[in-house]
């Protein structure tokens, strides 16, 4: 049994892709299955917490007593997660967001002509940092998925998007991060940093959870 050690805090969180449609038929994103996202809710749920996952399109059952809202693009995704940012005690992003969309969707099905097509993108807002800059800030952990000197850019984003903590995924090994049941963290706050070493996803999720409760209560 999981102590409760989240009880009475509500904790809003992101998971899975997001979906930046081209056309009516096709679409940009990646490979998140979103099973570290709802391996997150499922173990702050144990914990005591009361949980809204705000999920791209993924393929995995809402676990037991939580509240999930459906969504594709980043737009829908920050929209979703602002409204519910006043009453959250934490914010962990762990969704894979889409840093860019298609400057025109085009309305109808694109045909082939050329050999060659450009497509045009435009920077996505950011979700983590929105939620960081909003007045009533819940503590506020991000992800860093990095396929090289993967440390440096966490820190880098932990200070850059302002975040209370952040948790680097070194996603060059398939075992660990996009769509593996396994995975392993570096987790890093602006005095510390600590390594859950690999297992699978729901255990890692306790412990990730665990250390966020302690870095709280010394926030
Ligand atoms: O879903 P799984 O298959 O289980 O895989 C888990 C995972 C690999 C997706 C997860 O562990 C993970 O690392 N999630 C973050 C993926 C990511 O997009 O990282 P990033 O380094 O590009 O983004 C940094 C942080 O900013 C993340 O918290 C991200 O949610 C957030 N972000 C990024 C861009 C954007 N426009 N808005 C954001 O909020």
């Amino acid at each position: 049994f999981a102590p409760k050690i989240l009880q009475g805090l509500s904790l809003l969180l992101t998971a899975g892709p997001t979906r930046e449609a081209i056309d009516p038929v096709r679409y940009i994103s990646n490979h998140s299955s979103g099973k570290m996202g709802f391996a997150l809710a499922k173990a702050a749920i144990e914990m005591g917490a009361k949980v809204t996952i705000v999920a791209g399109p993924v393929n995995i059952e809402t676990p037991l007593n939580i509240n999930r809202i459906n969504v594709e693009s980043t737009q829908e995704m920050l929209d979703a997660v602002m409204q519910q940012v006043h009453h959250s005690d934490i914010f962990i992003g762990c969704a894979a967001v889409c840093d860019y969309r298609v400057a025109d969707i085009a309305t109808d099905k694109i045909k082939k002509s050329a050999h060659e097509m450009a497509l045009a993108l435009v920077r996505n807002p950011d979700i983590l940092a929105s939620v960081a800059a909003h007045p009533q800030r819940p503590f506020t952990v991000g992800f860093a998925a990095e396929t090289q000197d993967v440390a440096h850019y966490a820190k880098d984003k932990l200070k850059r998007k302002n975040l209370d903590m952040i948790a680097a995924n070194d996603v060059s090994d398939p075992s660990q991060g996009f769509n593996s049941d396994t995975n392993a963290l570096t987790v890093f706050w602006s005095h510390g940093q600590y390594e859950l070493p690999a297992t699978d996803k729901l255990t890692l999720a306790r412990q990730l959870l665990t250390l966020i409760a302690q870095q709280m209560k010394t926030a």
